[in-house]
Order: structure tokens, then C-alpha cells, then sequence
């Protein structure tokens, strides 16, 4: 028989449980794992692998509209009544599909590989049914593989509330993924005798497997490899060990692809950001959203980048940035925050306890220590003194501060908005600036210094 992968098959992904184990107002499958709703990760993978559909069962209470990729259609369960009657949900949408794969939105760490191999199992043997298992330290929360004496599946004893396995079956350390692949009419025939006479009362979709069996259709139990594929997230100790699975996986990927992470397990990346070649993250580093870096550049240690693009061999150290652009070889930190709009060009510097917000910072020109720049354009070369300030907000509206290039502010300089300041001029320190300064002069806006001779005694 021919190798035949997922492309014959329907993905039926099960989204529609409320996931009461999680303790939360958000529906399980929307909490995120590296950035992502975690149901997004099944059906990405289900389409990688080629399936010819894939569906998406749903409560009435979320139809997960806002986050699903392209090309995923869903059908409605109208009350939660367990995983069996999910994929009932589905049979209309798989009509036409000779085999029904059945993934859990609650599943992230599945990719097509596993989806394909098992979609193989299935092509290789003709089982009616071929359930993914993997072994368990810890089996927890899982329903176990209970297998015959010639050692065929028999059936999965539920655990999920006491009642439905024994003593014997809870030490059993083969668990089911959740994760099937069946011959979709044989599927649904055998879903039409399921019962819920179990102790929650639900129609288990495992429960089709002795069923199949009784008629004679072979059942095949597919151990994994590794389960490293199949955890799922019931809680929200299985969320933080999956998220950490992921993140492992998405650091290596990097590594792989000439990024340099001193720290791998204080390093957080998003699955949707890019790194180039030979950039360097130090530990403690956290990239998040739409997050790109082009190559040679240094993260860390310490900074968090947030939807920001960060271009080549710049450095951003202690740093805290959002919707930001730092040019090439510019430089940020340590303890800068840049702010939505902050775009650094080429060769700047913005360092020390400094913040920028909607504002661009010319190249080569420099705002090294304590300032507040927000709404202002910053000319080419232009060194502003520690401490100058942009007042952009007059109580009622935001302006605007033009600072040409070239431009010396001094020390603790105070620009009071909208101003301009010309090419080439300078401010004294402690200036408060509230008119526009031409080009090439010098404005002092300060009180002068007064000196009271004497006055020590004078008070005594
Ligand atoms: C299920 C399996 C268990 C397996 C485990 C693997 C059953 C009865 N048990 O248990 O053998 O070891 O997965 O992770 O299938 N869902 C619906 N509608 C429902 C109920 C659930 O769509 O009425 C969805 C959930 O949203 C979830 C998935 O089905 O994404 C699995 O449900 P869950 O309650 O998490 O099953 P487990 O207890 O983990
Ligand atoms: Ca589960």
C-alpha cells in the first residue's frame, strides 16, 4: 500500500470544552503560549501537514473568529457534553473525507511531522483507528492505555474525575495524546453507540475504540517517540510547562539559525518574531509580537522588545522597548525605554535613563542621560545635554519640538512645546526654552546667578 500523509484527511480540532481546570475568565485554548492562542498551534499544524480541511469544533460562547488562521472553517457544539459528542459536531463538515484526524486545541506542541507519521500508521496498516500514546513520568491527568494480554489496546480509563479507572489502571504509565486518526465512517458509526454512563456523565470519544474492536476493526495504539508533542494543558502547571517546552523549542530553532543565546532558559521569544544571523541575546532577554532583528545586533542582558525592529549590529542593553525602530549600529541603554513611535536612525544613541515616545532621532545624534523626549524630530549629530526635557503637553494638547541638527543643548535644558531649534545652535544649561532659537545661536533662559556676600553671618 502507498504511503498516504494528511492530505486525504479531514483535521476535526476539539475547542469546545470550557476548561474549568484552568481557574479563569479566559476560555483555555485562548491562553497563549509563545505569543499565540495555544489553538492556533493544532490548526497550523493540521494545514502544514497538508489536511484537505480542517474544522474546528466550538461552544456557542466562542466561535474563536478573531484568531484563527485563514482556511479553518468551524462547527458549533451546543453544549459541552464531552469529547465524543465534539466530533459528533463535526460529522456534517467531513463529509467527503475518507479519514477524520482528531487533534485537542488544548495540544500546542503538535507539529505536522507527528500529524503526518500518524496519518502513515493509519494508510500503512488500514486500521479503523489509530490512537497516538506516549509514556508518562508523571501520567497525571491523563486517560491510560489499558492493553490485553497479547498486548492490543483494549480501552482508555478515564481519570479525569475518580470513578471511571481502577487502582490498576491509574499506575499505568501509557497515556492517550488525544490524538487519532480514524476511518470517518467507521468513526461515526461507532460514535452513534457511545454512552455517557461514566462518572462525568459525557460521551468519551475514546470509547468508540472498544467498540470498533467488538466488530472486528483493528485498533492500532501508536506510541510516540518522545511525548514531548502530545502534552496537553488542562491547568495551569500544564501551561507553564508547555510554554517553557515551546519556548525551548523556538530558542533552538534560532540557535540553529546563527542566533547566539548565552542564557537559553532566561531567554522568552515569541513564535512570531525573527532574529538574523549573529545577533547575540544575553540573558534575561524577552522578545515579544511582531518583534524583528536584523544580524549582529546584541539584546541584553535584561531588555524586553515588544513589536519593535531592531536593525543591524545595534545594541539594546536593560532596556525596555515597544513599537519601536532602532537603525543600524544605534545604540540603547542601558535603562532606556523606548515608546511607541521612538525611531532611533542609524548610529544614534539613546542611553541612560532616558525615555522617547513618537519622536526620531536623527543619525549619529545623541540623548545620553536622564531625559524625557516625546513628540520632538532630533536632527542629524545633535547631542542633547543630560537632562533636557521636551514639555509636549500643555494640559490639553500634545506639540510638537523641532531640534535641528548639529544642535548642543546644555544640561537639564527644558524645551517648552511647540519650539524649534535652528541648525548648529545651542542652549544653556537650565534654560527654559519657550521661544524658537535661530540656527547657529546661543539661548540662555535662566535666571542669573545673584550672590549674596556674607549672608552666613549676616543669618546668625
Ligand atoms: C482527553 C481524553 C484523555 C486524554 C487527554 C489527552 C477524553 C474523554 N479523554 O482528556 O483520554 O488522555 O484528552 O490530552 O477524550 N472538548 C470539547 N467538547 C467537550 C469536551 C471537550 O470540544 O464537550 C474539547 C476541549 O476543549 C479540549 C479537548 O476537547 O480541547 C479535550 O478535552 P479535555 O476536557 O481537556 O479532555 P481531557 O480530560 O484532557
Ligand atoms: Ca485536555
Amino acid at each position: 500500500m502507498s504511503r498516504v500523509g494528511a492530505e486525504a484527511s479531514c483535521v476535526v480540532v476539539l475547542a469546545g470544552g470550557k476548561g474549568t481546570r484552568m481557574q479563569s475568565n479566559v476560555t483555555k485554548v485562548r491562553h497563549p503560549v509563545a505569543g499565540l492562542p495555544m489553538l492556533v498551534y493544532p490548526v497550523l499544524a493540521a494545514q502544514q501537514a497538508g489536511a484537505k480541511k480542517v474544522v474546528v469544533v466550538t461552544s456557542p460562547e466562542d466561535d474563536f473568529a478573531d484568531i484563527l488562521p485563514n482556511g479553518a472553517t468551524t462547527a458549533t457544539q451546543a453544549e459541552a457534553l464531552g469529547t465524543g459528542d465534539a466530533v459528533k459536531a463535526a460529522e456534517s463538515a467531513t463529509v467527503g473525507a475518507d479519514h477524520v484526524i482528531v487533534l485537542s486545541g488544548d495540544t500546542p506542541l503538535i507539529d505536522s511531522d507527528l500529524i503526518t507519521e500518524l496519518a502513515e500508521a493509519q494508510s500503512e496498516s488500514g486500521a479503523a483507528m489509530v490512537i497516538a500514546t506516549a509514556r508518562l513520568a508523571d501520567p497525571t491527568g491523563y486517560g491510560r492505555i489499558v492493553r490485553d494480554a497479547h498486548g492490543h489496546v483494549e480501552h482508555v480509563a478515564e481519570t479525569k474525575v475518580a470513578g471511571d479507572a481502577s487502582t490498576a489502571e491509574l499506575a499505568i504509565d501509557e497515556v492517550n495524546s488525544g490524538i487519532y486518526v480514524f476511518d470517518r465512517d467507521k468513526l461515526f458509526a461507532a460514535l452513534a453507540e457511545v454512552k455517557s454512563d461514566n462518572a462525568q456523565g459525557e460521551y468519551y470519544l475514546p470509547d468508540v475504540l472498544p467498540i470498533l474492536r467488538a466488530q472486528g476493526d483493528t485498533v492500532i495504539a501508536h506510541e510516540l517517540a518522545s511525548p514531548d508533542h502530545m502534552l496537553g494543558v488542562n491547568d495551569r502547571a500544564d501551561l507553564g510547562l508547555v510554554q517553557q517546552l515551546m519556548n525551548d523549542r523556538i530558542v533552538r530553532d534560532h540557535q540553529l539559525t546563527g542566533v547566539t543565546v548565552i542564557d537559553a532558559e532566561s531567554t522568552w521569544i515569541e513564535a512570531t518574531v525573527k532574529i538574523g544571523a549573529d545577533t547575540v541575546l544575553e540573558p534575561a532577554t524577552y522578545l515579544r509580537g511582531t518583534t524583528e532583528i536584523a544580524d549582529g545586533a546584541t539584546i541584553g542582558p535584561g531588555s524586553t522588545i515588544i513589536d519593535s525592529k531592531i536593525e543591524s549590529d545595534a545594541r539594546v542593553i536593560h532596556s525596555y522597548l515597544t513599537e519601536a525602530v532602532v537603525g543600524p549600529g544605534a545604540s540603547v541603554g542601558p535603562f532606556a525605554y523606548l515608546r511607541p513611535g521612538a525611531v532611533l536612525a542609524e548610529g544614534s544613541k539613546v542611553g541612560t535613563f532616558v525615555e522617547v515616545k513618537n519622536s526620531v532621532i536623527g543619525p549619529g545624534a545623541k540623548v545620553p542621560h536622564l531625559s524625557y523626549i516625546g513628540d520632538a524630530d532630533v536632527g542629524e549629530g545633535s547631542n542633547l545635554g543630560a537632562a533636557t526635557i521636551t514639555a509636549n503637553y500643555d494640559g490639553k494638547k500634545k506639540h510638537r519640538t523641532t531640534i535641528g541638527a548639529g544642535v548642543r543643548t546644555g544640561v537639564d535644558t527644558t524645551l517648552v512645546a511647540p519650539v524649534t531649534v535652528g541648525d548648529g545652535a545651542y542652549t544653556g544649561a537650565g534654560s527654559v526654552i519657550t521661544r524658537d532659537v535661530p540656527a547657529d545661536a546661543l539661548a540662555v533662559a535662566r535666571e542669573r546667578q545673584k550672590i549674596i556676600e556674607n549672608y552666613a553671618n549676616r543669618r546668625a
